[in-house]
């Protein structure tokens, strides 16, 4: 079934998904209507895409960096090429503000570019050996079939991370995208398709329960690698199953982030970073700041600033060129937010602008303070557009109170002392920093975090590695 909104363009990639008996209904945030529907998959599906999954990784593992990286370069042109079409999907299928989901049609284009050409660096090393008859050198070879799981909030992004980096290295991949976005993801499959990837090597399977396939694709030894962006209970689960055949694995989980505000900020500069940080995706993004920490003596002012700011967002259909926060992906992420705020404000927080829901699944953009670490909002990720804002005194005591969380994937520090921002960067147990800088990630730089927040790094060089095994070879000479 597929909606009169973009049916032409649609029942292409409907086409890419893999058969099923029973389907499941995609629902726009938006207003609750049905996109499309979509195959159910579940075991037997499984073990076909894993059949076609491995005849194909016995013909793409031979080809050349050259050959791949020459179907990637016309993927990614594709991609651009289907911008508009791609960033109106995405924001029908979960939500996005449509600025926003262009945005994330480039960010996810750039890194099937960066891969298509980091394809052909893909070397190995020659080694010194201490006999004179020896030589002793390593290749960098293919993983084998590559297990992927990617979340709702980034459905391009998200997909083209994990996956161009495993094409490139001359994987096959069997993706299971969530099941509130499947359709961006089915879209890169019809693309390359289009650009002349072979359609085996990269496999869409979509499924509402992701229990039954995954059970299969855990089992099974030819998976040699899974990677997973998605919270960190089901991450610990995956990481437990993927120990019997003792696959790779590359874990993006949750995150907590802390925003350090010192008080040699310039706040003019400073409060729009932040507002881009917590609201980009509407506080859906697993990097955003979740605890906004602010030195006391410029508390009052960035408070009255981030207050004019937030209350000044356009919240709104996410179609609207203007609007730039939109509904919640659905029922459970929606109430998750409400629960933070009641939570916050009967714990003693002080609202500072918004804090109701709206119609739908719509929450106004929330700033707090009075924030206390026993709230629900200090120990998990909201996940919706809530800015709560701590004060501290000093650096050590803002370095303890960011790092007093079990997650450890972004941090973000903002100070005109180049000695404090480089002290505190080192000091920081996140895996990445941005200082003075609310958006740090990009293509080629490595994304990942520590603690709970996972295991692996995408992105950059760091991204291809975890598809590639070295295989280290001694050779021998006639003595
Ligand atoms: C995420 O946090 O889910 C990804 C966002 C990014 O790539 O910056």
């Amino acid at each position: 079934m597929i909606s009169t909104e973009m049916s032409s363009y649609l029942e292409p990639i409907l086409d890419r998904a893999i058969p099923a008996s029973t389907t499941f209904e995609v629902v726009s945030p938006i207003d609750g209507h049905i996109v499309a529907s979509v195959p159910d998959c579940g075991e037997e599906q499984a073990r076909q895409a894993l059949e076609a999954s491995g005849q194909a990784f016995k013909t793409w593992k031979q080809t050349t960096a050259y050959q791949r990286a020459a179907i990637m370069k016309r993927w990614h042109a594709l991609i651009a090429h289907n911008e508009p079409q791609l960033a109106r999907l995405m924001t029908l299928e979960m939500g996005k503000p449509i600025t926003e989901s262009v945005g994330e049609v480039r960010y996810g284009g750039s890194m099937v570019e960066w891969y298509a050409e980091e394809a052909k660096r893909i070397g190995g090393e020659s080694i010194p050996s201490q006999f004179p008859h020896k030589r002793l050198h390593t290749l960098k070879q293919p993983s084998g079939i590559v297990y992927a799981i990617t979340p709702w909030n980034f459905p391009i992004a998200m997909v083209a991370r994990k996956v161009a980096p495993a094409l490139a290295a001359g994987c096959t991949v069997i993706l299971k995208p969530a099941e509130q976005s499947p359709l961006s993801a089915l879209a890169l499959a019809q693309l390359w398709r289009e650009a002349g990837g072979p359609p085996d090597a990269f496999q869409v399977l979509t499924a509402l329960d992701p229990r039954p396939p995954s059970q299969v694709l855990l089992a099974d030894m030819r998976v040699r690698v899974l990677t997973f962006t998605g919270s960190t209970s089901v991450g610990i689960s995956l990481y437990e199953q993927c120990a019997r055949t003792m696959k790779k694995i590359s874990l993006e989980l949750g995150g907590h982030a802390p925003f350090l505000i010192f008080d040699d900020a310039d706040l003019d500069l400073v409060v729009p970073e932040v507002i881009a940080c917590k609201f980009r995706n509407g506080g859906q993004t697993c990097v955003c700041t979740n605890r906004i920490y602010v030195q006391e003596t410029i508390a009052e002012q960035f408070v009255k600033q981030m207050a004019d700011a937030v209350s000044a967002l356009r919240v709104g259909n996410p179609l609207d060129a203007a609007t730039q926060v939109g509904p919640m992906i659905d029922a459970q992420g929606f109430k998750k937010v409400q629960n933070h705020v009641q939570d916050a404000l009967t714990k003693g927080a002080t609202l500072i602008t918004g804090g109701s829901p709206l119609q739908g699944l719509f929450h106004q953009p929330t700033v707090l303070t009075n924030i206390t670490s026993d709230m629900l909002l200090m120990q998990e990720e909201t996940f919706g557009p809530v800015a709560p804002i701590i004060t501290f005194s000093t650096e050590e005591e803002a370095i303890e109170m960011a790092n007093s969380s079990d997650y450890g994937l972004a941090a973000y520090v903002w100070t005109r002392d180049l000695n404090r921002a480089q002290r505190t960067a080192e000091e920081l147990e996140f895996g990445i920093i941005g200082l003075n800088d609310g958006v740090p990630s990009t293509a080629q730089a490595p994304f990942g975090g520590v603690k709970l927040s996972g295991i692996g790094r995408e992105g950059g060089r760091w991204g291809l590695e975890e598809f590639l095994d070295i295989k280290y070879i001694s050779v021998g000479l006639k003595k």
